[in-house]
């Protein structure tokens, strides 16, 4: 669930009890008066009526109950013993105004909601022994309609519900630009990556002006490292160089001239894999044509005796993949094998395989050699692990690292794991082109 909808939630809830109650206590408040004032009405109107029926002549008492129906909307009728009435049901607005009415006029008044099958309200007196009914409005009894207070609570609720998205989307908006900076600062687009430190709300500009700094920080330590890899990839490439051309020159004896060769080249191998572990080149995604990478990647060790390659990779087959990137993995684990992965005669057997599953290509290089023990094989990816054949081999132990990293960002995985019948293999899968 997102922030977004979790704190809406939250406060339409606390929004809706708050309104609930504050209804509730509206109604006990409210409501009790207003039965009070309908009921003293009320009163007023029967008491009023009992007086003038009692002291008008009978002429004059018909154009009275005349004015009453006109007027007041109020009808009069005798009442008899058998008429049928039936009382207001309790805890309704009319039940506390017949009780608030027989309290007014005494313990004899009857009220009821309907007599002999007429609905109205009715209020039962006697003048001089006589029984009457006084038929009045209904309406009489409606506090103010149920209606009109549903209108205002559901505009009151509407209104506080956009209130409430409204404070959190203010909430909300600082953290998702926190969230966007912090990827942007992860691929390394440092300028990309400020935020507003001049927000008013004190907090979120401290915690802008925090990420600002450390930002600059990385960027810093960023721009550092690049200089200083390409002062290591200068400083001591050059000399090498010199070192390579004078020992060509200068050593007569031919068997150490060539050892003194090979010495160079595992040096400058090595500072090749430190700068491809260390530098961050950017990560171009295409559809690479596998087939052809591979064979590019072999090409180097056709020639070579020692090295047998058994190659099944269909063409057709295109990971999205960065195409430098898959060179170095092949490059790097072909080297492994090479150098790790000799059979018993000495000679290193190297199948390449690729399949296509339903999202992701598998490439897998494995070697018919000794195979890693099952212990170090997690530990074989991490940057400088040397495992027990490299004691007699030159490297830096960055291979499986770089294999690893390259994969990963390529939006694939890598996975060890020691073949049947021996030997390392090693499989790389990434995503499959659209
Ligand atoms: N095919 C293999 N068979 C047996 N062991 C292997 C194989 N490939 C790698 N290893 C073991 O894993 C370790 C790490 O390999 P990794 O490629 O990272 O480093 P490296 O080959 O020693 O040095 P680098 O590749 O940086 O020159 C190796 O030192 C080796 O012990
Ligand atoms: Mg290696």
């Amino acid at each position: 669930m997102s922030l977004f909808w979790r704190n809406f939630l939250l406060l339409a809830g606390l929004l809706l009890l708050s309104v609930l109650a504050w209804f509730q206590v509206f109604r006990t408040l409210e409501q009790e008066p207003r039965a009070l004032q309908s009921a003293q009405g009320l009163a007023s109107l029967v008491n009023l009526t009992r007086a003038a029926l009692l002291y008008t002549d009978p002429i004059a008492r018909v154009a009275l109950v005349k004015t009453l129906v006109d007027e007041e909307n109020v009808r009069i009728a005798v009442r008899e013993p058998e008429d049928i009435h039936r009382p207001f049901e309790p805890n309704t607005s009319g039940h506390r105004v017949a009780q608030a009415l027989i309290e007014r006029l005494g313990p004899g008044t009857i009220v009821a909601r309907e007599v002999n099958g007429f609905d109205g309200l009715w209020i039962g007196f006697t003048i001089e022994g006589q029984n009457y009914w006084l038929l009045a409005d209904p309406s009489r009894l409606e506090a103010v309609g149920g209606r009109t207070w549903l209108a205002w609570l559901a505009t009151a609720l509407a209104l506080s519900l956009v209130g409430a998205v409204i404070i959190t989307r203010l909430i909300n908006q600082p953290l998702q630009r926190l969230a966007q900076a912090a990827a942007r600062v992860r691929e390394g687009d440092f300028d990309g990556a400020r935020l507003d430190e001049t927000l008013p709300t004190r907090e979120i500009a401290g915690v802008n002006r925090a990420f600002n700094r450390m930002a600059e920080q990385l960027a810093r330590a960023d721009a550092d490292r690049r200089l200083m890899l390409a002062g290591i990839s200068h400083d001591l490439r050059t000399p090498l160089a010199r070192l390579r051309l004078e020992v060509e020159m200068g050593v007569p004896d031919a068997p150490t001239r060539e050892r003194m060769a090979s010495d160079i080249a595992d040096v400058d191998t090595i500072i090749g894999q430190f700068l491809d572990y260390a530098r961050e080149r950017p990560t171009v995604l295409a559809p690479v044509p596998l087939a052809a990478t591979v064979e590019r990647a072999v090409a180097p060790y056709r020639p070579r005796g020692d090295v047998r390659l058994r190659i099944h990779v269909p063409e057709g087959l295109q990971p999205l993949a960065d195409a430098a990137g898959l060179q170095r993995i092949l490059s790097n684990l072909l080297e492994n094998a090479v150098r790790h992965g000799r059979s018993a005669d000495g000679c290193a057997v190297i199948d390449i395989e690729a399949t296509a599953a339903e999202r992701d290509i598998a490439l897998t290089v494995r070697d018919h050699g000794p195979g890693v023990d099952e212990a170090l094989l997690p530990r074989l990816t991490e940057p400088f692990f040397r495992g027990e054949s490299a004691r007699t081999t030159p490297g830096s132990g960055l291979g499986l690292a770089i294999v690893r990293r390259s994969a990963e960002r390529m939006g694939g995985t890598c996975e060890l794991r020691n073949a049947d019948g021996g030997g390392l293999a090693v499989t790389v899968r990434l995503p499959t082109a659209p």
